[in-house]
């Protein structure tokens, strides 16, 4: 049920670690299942992220969607970062199954707490990025709520 590229990831997940004093640190969590995510940005004086890296707590599908989106992260600007969604980074791994559609969200909210951190720490104000949830599973709840 899982493609080759998310085995892949999961059974050799790139970027594993953490970067000591990195410019920018997101931990996002789902209380849904009880998965966490830390992203690690290391940004240069020209707001490129010069290197990154990630720590899941999680489920497989978890884990391969943070390692890919650590992949297309890397070497880009914090802007073009800010456009990698989950959906891109579903679409690099050939598709996730519907029940694991969740899982990839938390890659693109750690991304942007770890951006959002590093906005803080400078000063800056990135646009496009909202203050980033730290439960991704906050906001499936108010929509459950509304309707
Ligand atoms: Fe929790 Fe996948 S089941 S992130």
């Amino acid at each position: 049920m899982y493609t080759e590229k998310v085995m892949d990831h999961f059974q050799n997940p790139r970027n594993v670690g953490e970067i000591e004093g990195a410019s920018g640190v997101g931990t996002v969590g789902n209380a849904k299942c009880g998965d966490i995510m830390r992203i690690y940005l290391d940004i240069d004086e020209n707001q490129m992220i010069r290197d990154v890296k990630f720590k899941t707590f999680g489920c497989g599908a978890a884990v391969a969607t943070s390692s890919m989106a650590t992949e297309l992260v890397k070497g880009k600007s914090i802007y073009d970062a800010l456009q990698v969604t989950n959906k891109a980074v579903m679409e690099a791994l050939d598709g996730l199954p519907p029940v694991k559609v969740h899982c990839s969200l938390l890659a693109e909210e750690a991304i942007h707490a770890a951006l959002w951190d590093y906005a803080e720490k400078n000063g800056i104000k990135i646009e496009g990025l909202e203050k980033p949830k730290s439960d991704i599973h906050e906001g499936e709840e108010e929509e459950e709520e509304e309707y």
